[in-house]
């Protein structure tokens, strides 16, 4: 698609000395009110270069733009030039391609097949995948999905939290308290309660926690009884993340998690301390971070076990070796901030170089309305029920609203999922947030169903006007009948697709997705309120209907950018 930015450029390139192209593209805004015009070049920094006032500049450079058949009208007002795009060929132009392109519209080859690692999720074993696991789950999920529709190669992986000494102590306490059957039936509650049993009983007696180390180490030392638990463990728990990621449809390319790494940090100890960046201290070994501001990072305790930063080391190298990437993402809450400087500044002290392609991509709190978590006391809301949940509500009101029901489980799931899964999207990643029922679930307000909805409703039109129009639409139409203010205002908002998902790449914020979906949705709706689309005029009606599809494919890209679905009826 041409870019008006650029062809804006070409044209003022030659009547500024003294600034570059780049220089000038990065002068032109959008205004947010299209009174100011569809383009718009704000003259200030001009003023020393040409050394006249700002809207003298203006007045000259609005003449110099003002032939070009691209523009209906240039005018320069006080020291902006504003230049309104010639509306039917931007129509034109616009529509004819998104409806050509349909379910390629905004993708790319950016990134030329680059290898991206996507690092998410990433729950611990034996623990309870929350409500707080939304983030990195459903955040990593739309990265992927924005990197892979740009072009890139995308591994994804699962870090699985699956080693530690806690190990030892869930199967100390299994031995002591558990019970095979309740663990296949309800995994992750049964030994997280052997767990918390542990902790109980280990005030009364502490022996057990000497019991527990020693299992750790014959656990390490690949005792087969002890990784046998460990290993089923390790599935049953699996089995039930996987419910969670069956339901919001994520998959991975890899679940190599901790204990991966687990035989493969020797040679990384060894470098270290060849190296003389490692140092012992009381029994244990660090490396000194002080000139980087950094507390030191503990590679291995006083017993010589190894600890998460040396796990994140190790697999680092890894992925590098094994992959090869050009980047290499974390999405992992911010509290890990300081852990992710310390290993990332730590492989740099190693002298990989590749460092700086390790990113980490920090998000903020969930809070639920309702209280606050705590896992040891039981007070835990699992991610599994609040999907439920919102699928068992709109269920709710899709029959309140008598709306067309023939797969309403289905239209449910879509929906009430999508709901949660936008919800998370929709604001900065970095904010906290508190998660309400009533704001997520909301048809009316800026939400997934209402995007959702929009969407079936641009379907609905497409199935009233028939095939034969549909079709004819997307053979050509005359789009002078596309040019009413709320028309361009959506064809506008389409055409900025593309760009605000390479944005939303670069910056690793699906949000700005979101949010623009959310834009084309009210501008669609505006556009459906403001004019009959499905007129007795075939020309028009065909005009009409063309940008209904491009409407629709927008916005059926973005939702699945998302990692939402985006179904014809609700
Ligand atoms: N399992 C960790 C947790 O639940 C998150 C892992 C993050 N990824 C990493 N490479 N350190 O807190």
């Amino acid at each position: 698609m041409i870019s008006y930015k650029e062809k804006i450029a070409d044209i003022l390139v030659p009547n500024i000395e003294g600034l570059g192209r780049d220089e000038i593209l990065a002068i032109i805004e959008s205004p947010a009110d299209s009174k100011m015009g569809d383009y718009a070049f704000p003259c200030f920094k001009l003023a020393k270069i040409f050394k006249k006032a700002p809207p003298m500049i203006a007045k000259t450079l609005g003449e110099a733009i003002g032939d070009d058949p691209v523009f209906e009208k240039v005018e320069s007002v006080n020291a902006y030039v504003n230049m309104f795009i010639s509306k039917a060929e931007f129509a034109q132009e616009v529509v004819k391609e998104v409806v050509a392109k349909g379910d390629d519209f905004g993708r790319s080859n950016m990134g030329g097949g680059k290898k991206v690692i996507v690092e998410y999720s990433s729950p611990n074993i034996a623990k309870p995948f929350h409500i707080g696991h939304i983030r990195s789950t459903v955040i990593g999920n739309s990265i992927y999905k924005i990197y892979d529709f740009l072009g890139y190669d995308t591994v994804r992986i699962n870090h699985l939290g699956d080693y530690g000494t806690q190990f030892g102590k869930m199967i100390c306490a299994y031995r002591r308290w558990g019970n095979k059957e309740d663990v296949i039936k309800e995994p992750i509650k049964s030994l997280l309660s052997y767990y918390t049993k542990f902790h109980v009983e280990v005030e009364k007696d502490p022996s057990l926690e000497d019991e527990a180390r020693a299992i750790f180490t014959k656990l390490e030392h690949g005792e087969k009884e002890e990784v046998e638990l460990w290993q089923w463990f390790r599935d049953e728990s699996l089995k039930e993340f996987s419910r969670v990621y069956d339901m919001l449809g994520i998959t991975f390319d890899s679940y190599n998690g901790e204990s991966f790494y687990s035989d493969r940090m020797p040679r990384f100890v060894k470098e270290l301390k060849d190296s003389g960046l490692m140092v012992e201290d009381e029994g244990a070994h660090i490396v000194r971070l002080d000139d980087y501001n950094l507390p030191p990072a503990l590679i291995t305790k006083s017993d010589g076990s190894t600890l998460y930063i040396t796990r994140d080391i190790a697999a680092a190298v890894y992925r590098k070796e094994t992959y090869d990437f050009y980047k290499n993402l974390y999405i992992v809450a911010s509290q890990q901030n300081l852990h992710f400087q310390q290993w990332i500044q730590v492989v740099e002290l190693l002298g990989y170089d590749w460092a700086r392609d390790c990113v980490h991509i920090p998000f903020g709190l969930v809070s639920m309305e309702e209280g606050t978590m705590s896992t040891r006391e039981g007070r835990v809301i699992f991610l599994e029920d609040v999907l439920n949940r919102a699928v068992e509500q709109t269920k709710q009101i899709i029959r309140e609203k008598n709306v067309n029901t023939e797969n309403i489980d289905e239209t449910a799931k879509a929906v009430g999922i999508g709901a949660v899964v936008f919800n998370e999207l929709s604001n900065y990643r970095i904010k906290d947030y508190v998660f309400s029922w009533d704001k997520v679930l909301n048809f009316e307000g800026e939400t997934g169903p209402y995007v959702q909805y929009t969407h079936a409703r641009a379907c609905s039109i497409m199935r009233k006007a028939g095939e034969e129009v549909v079709q004819a639409a997307r053979e050509g139409f005359d789009s002078s009948y596309i040019t009413s203010g709320s028309a361009h205002e959506l064809s506008k908002l389409i055409y900025q697709m593309p760009d605000t998902i390479v944005e939303a790449g670069e910056k690793y914020e699906p949000s700005i997705v979101t949010r623009h979906l959310v834009d084309i949705a009210q501008a669609f709706n505006k556009f459906y309120h403001d004019e009959y689309i499905l007129v007795d005029n075939e020309d028009e009606k065909r005009a009409k209907v063309a940008l209904v599809i491009a409407a629709r494919a927008a916005i059926k890209n973005g939702l699945s950018l998302l990692g939402m679905k985006a179904p014809e009826k609700m």
